[in-house]
């Protein structure tokens, strides 16, 4: 009998140990996988946040494009911010660590690993145009924006670089991650015959942006850049109008032919929206970037991360300027060949000109639904 009694209450002890040993495994098993779980929340956010600074690093290294190196070795200047007659005088910020750059092997695998994969895609966004209008500022603008990557130098890929195929383009693109906007910059698109029709066949979506500035001070400043690069150019007059006299233009120039902006435009309305398009003004990129910018975040459906904190105006420059960018964490302006001082003109072919220009302008306020305001 006390055998029984003994057995049976060992039968009961060892159910409740058994018991009690389930619940011990069950609770460890949760709380581990709790724990892990946010552990693994936790560092991936932080891998996100370092991933994301990783891929806003300067673009410089990522496209190779012979064809404008000069374009982006113009991108910047350093620009001791004036405190005459500024605006705005620039607070001197921390100098940034510098950032390792995204080329190299260890860091693919190191993102890979994190299950994450930066990859080069076709642009989504295209500076197109006008030359000589602003369009480096807009670029180095745009791209303070987190989401925005851009290739550095101008790739020319529709205009020149066609036959290479869409595989060369997106190797000149730089990479990026979900979420991400993909960009370039290549002024002659805008007035590139075929580049319209070529673009639509890429992506029907693409988004198109184009700075516009008044055509004479347009046309002055393209003849500007070109004398600097020719000595013996014959002067501004000379080249506007056929036979020296004021009477005819001569609109097969290309600074005078450029500056018919209307005649460029249709061919890409063929093709595109007006939805699709965004003008850009570039007298107002200069007055007030942080306006236009906004209005660029806005068409681009990003947040308005870029805003007048990210400008100064540099009184010696004449323009505004950058307290920071991607390149740089100290203030700087564009480089010299940006905000050029240009040769004195007759104000006669100005005069001559602004009429020349002016059924061609309405014309283009009528396509774009934007007056302009171009004298
Ligand atoms: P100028 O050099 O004739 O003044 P693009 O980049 O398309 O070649 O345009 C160059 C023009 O951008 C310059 O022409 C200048 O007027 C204009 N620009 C607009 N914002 C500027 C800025 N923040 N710094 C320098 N130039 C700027």
């Amino acid at each position: 009998m006390y055998m029984s009694i003994w057995c049976h209450n060992l039968n009961l002890s060892s159910r409740s140990l058994a018991i009690a040993l389930v619940a011990c495994v069950t609770l460890v098993y949760f709380s581990y996988s709790f724990n892990a779980c946010l552990f693994a929340s936790l560092s991936r956010t932080l891998q996100q946040s370092n991933l994301r600074n990783l891929l806003t690093l300067p673009q410089r290294n990522d496209t190779s494009s012979s064809s404008s190196s000069s374009n982006n070795a113009d991108a910047t200047t350093t620009a001791t911010p004036s405190t005459s007659n500024a605006t705005t005088t620039p607070p001197t910020q921390p100098a940034a660590q510098p950032l390792p750059s995204i080329d190299g092997a260890p860091k693919y695998q190191m993102l890979r690993q994190q299950g994450l994969r930066p990859s080069r895609h076709l642009p989504d966004t295209l500076i197109i145009g006008v030359k000589k209008s602003g369009t480096r500022a807009l670029l180095e603008f745009i791209r303070l924006h987190p989401d925005v990557r851009a290739a550095g130098s101008e790739v020319h890929f529709f205009d020149r670089h066609y036959q290479r195929g869409l595989r060369w383009y997106r190797h000149h693109m730089p990479y990026t991650i979900e979420g991400q906007i993909t960009m370039e910059k290549t002024p002659s698109y805008f007035v590139t015959k075929e580049v319209p029709q070529r673009v639509y066949h890429m992506n029907t979506a693409t988004k198109l942006l184009i700075v516009v500035r008044d055509p004479v001070t347009r046309a002055i400043s393209d003849y500007t850049q070109a004398a600097s690069k020719k000595s013996d150019m014959k002067r501004f007059e000379q080249l506007a109008f056929v036979n020296g006299s004021y009477a005819v233009v001569d609109t097969n120039w290309g600074p005078v032919k450029i500056g018919v902006y209307a005649r460029y435009l249709e061919r890409w309305l063929h093709f595109f929206p007006l939805s699709q398009l965004l003008f850009i003004s570039g007298e107002r990129l200069i007055m007030d970037p942080a306006y236009e910018i906004g209005r660029v975040q806005d068409f681009l459906g990003l947040k308005r991360v870029v805003t007048e904190k990210h400008f100064y105006f540099n009184a010696t420059k004449g323009f505004p300027c950058l307290f920071k960018s991607e390149a740089r964490s100290t203030p700087h302006c564009l480089g010299k060949t940006k905000g050029r001082n240009h040769p004195h003109i007759d104000a006669n072919a100005i005069e001559r000109l602004r009429e020349f220009y002016r059924p061609f302008n309405n014309k283009f306020y009528q396509l774009t639904g934007i007056n302009f305001a171009w004298p």
